[in-house]
């Protein structure tokens, strides 16, 4: 059994990791001072990735194509470029015991990591049937999306079952984005979810209906109102059939489940403060042990913008809250401070030939502008969420490079909407004005 002592160390391999590591580098840090550790077998890389082009039948994205950070369009960090700026990665290394109190992370080999400074960049989990005790959800060819790993097992399931069937669970991120992949590739695909309309943790029943027409178009069937309740296996332990709460059953030779995710805090339990499933943190992602910071998905944070403690679960703030940690242990290094987390929620989705941003806050009513037919060979629609007579969130499919960049400044300004009629009339020239 080691034990290694490093000055910091970041706890997980993800994108929060990979953009924390450059952070440093950036920063500066003499060679020893710094070390990844994470479970996975490689270098820190951009996550959607693995929902998008890793899927492609034909031009699929491999690593090293997409290691961090090129997801922002910066540097990117092959293995040995940790190396050359004396980080030490620590990869295939599960730790599997925290002792806050005492400073150290044990792995699941044994091996003890001393550090004085550290991220927990865990991330999140998939939820999975297992846990809710869905008969027959531990059959061969039921996958999960979160890993690389993950995603090698669908590229090999796709391979196997060349053109087969497949059922989506779930009918939010993963569930839209796996099953334009696997019609992509060829596969028959229907998706099934319980709500009435696909991504409620986003869409408005109208934004709904536009892509689950476009998606009905290009062939994928959509089952809503109910969900899988038990699966049924050929004597090899191949999934073969899905059965619905509503009685219906549906052939499977592939099922892909995305019904969520939760943050990896169970290591720190009962050690440090948690707010809303997350780990608690200050504006500079500070948790309630000294010297113990939290970003990306584990981390439940102060948002400025609308004075409470958010958690976000998307990489544009798993990128930048990693660079506010990493700036805020520098600063405080040298006696000094930067400047309160202030974020302006950004979210996005890309899938068939579509590609949606949102910027802000999916709250009060909301009005849709634009051109919505899912028949239109570019569609190019978009949605404002306005609260107290203020536009605060804003919504587009198919904007463009400047369109977008509108939708976030007009998130950020919150500027007084004359009626809910004028945004649909004015549309993205509303947002364009800010
Ligand atoms: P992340 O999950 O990236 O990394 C956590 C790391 O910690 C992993 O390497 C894990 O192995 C490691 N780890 C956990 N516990 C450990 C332990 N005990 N010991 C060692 N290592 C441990 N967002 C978006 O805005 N647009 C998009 O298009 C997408 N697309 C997308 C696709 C897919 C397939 C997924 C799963 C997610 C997305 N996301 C997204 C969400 C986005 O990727 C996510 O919010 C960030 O990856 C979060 O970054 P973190 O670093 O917090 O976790
Ligand atoms: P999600 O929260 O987006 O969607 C979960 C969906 O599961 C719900 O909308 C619901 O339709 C469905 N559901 C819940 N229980 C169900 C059940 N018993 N049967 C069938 N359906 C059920 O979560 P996800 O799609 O699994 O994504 C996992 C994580 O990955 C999230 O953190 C997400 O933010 C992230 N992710 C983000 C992106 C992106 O930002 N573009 C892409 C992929 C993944």
């Amino acid at each position: 059994m080691a034990q290694k002592s490093f000055k910091y160390i970041i706890l997980g391999g993800g994108v929060s990791a990979g953009y924390a590591a450059k952070e440093f580098a950036n920063q500066g840090v003499k060679p020893g001072e710094l070390a990844v550790i994470s479970k996975e077998a490689v270098a820190p890389y951009e996550r959607p990735a693995l929902s998008k082009g890793y899927l492609f039948p034909e031009g699929a994205a491999r690593l090293p194509g997409f290691h961090c950070c090129v997801g922002s369009g910066g540097e990117k960090l092959l293995p040995e470029s940790y190396k050359q700026k004396g980080i030490e990665l620590i990869l295939s290394t599960e730790i599997v015991k925290a002792d806050l109190g005492a400073k150290s992370l044990v792995s699941a080999a044994g091996d003890v990591f001393k550090y004085e400074t550290l991220i927990i960049a865990t991330g999140s989990t998939v939820l999975r049937l297992t846990d809710f005790g869905v008969k027959g959800a531990d059959s061969k060819n039921i996958l999960y999306l979160r890993e690389i790993d993950d995603a090698d097992k669908v590229v090999e399931a796709i391979k196997a079952k060349k053109g087969g069937k497949a059922v989506v669970v779930g009918g939010g991120y993963i569930g839209l984005e796996l099953s334009a992949a696997l019609r992509i590739n060829n596969f028959d695909v229907t998706m099934v979810f319980p709500e009435p309309w696909c991504m409620p943790r986003l869409f408005t029943a109208d934004i709904a209906a536009f892509y689950e027409t476009y998606y009905t178009n290009k062939g994928v069937k959509i089952i809503k109102g109910t969900v899988a309740s038990g699966f049924t296996a050929h004597p090899n332990g191949e999934v073969n059939e899905v059965q619905l709460k509503d009685g219906r059953s549906l052939e499977a030779d592939i099922v892909i489940v995305g019904v969520g995710a939760k943050p990896l805090t169970t290591l720190f339990k009962g050690q440090v403060e948690e707010d809303k499933g997350g780990i608690k943190t200050d504006a500079f992602f500070k948790t309630s042990v000294p010297d113990v910071y939290a970003v990306g998905d584990v981390a439940t944070f102060p948002l400025k913008m609308y004075g409470d403690m958010r958690r976000v679960e998307h990489v544009d703030h798993s990128r930048k809250s990693a660079e506010q940690a990493v700036k805020a242990i520098k600063a405080a290094e040298g006696g000094g401070a930067v400047e309160e987390y202030d974020y302006l929620p950004f979210f996005y989705s890309r899938s068939f030939d579509l590609s949606w941003q949102f910027y802000g806050d999916n709250v009060g009513d909301s009005v849709l502008f634009g051109d919505s037919n899912p028949s239109n060979p570019k569609p190019r629609f978009g949605a404002y969420w306005v609260q107290d007579g203020k536009v605060v969130g804003a919504f587009m499919e198919g904007g463009s490079g400047d369109e977008n960049k509108a939708l976030a400044k007009v998130a950020k300004a919150r500027p007084v909407a004359a009626s809910l009629e004028d945004l649909t009339k004015q549309g993205i020239s509303f947002a364009a004005k800010i």
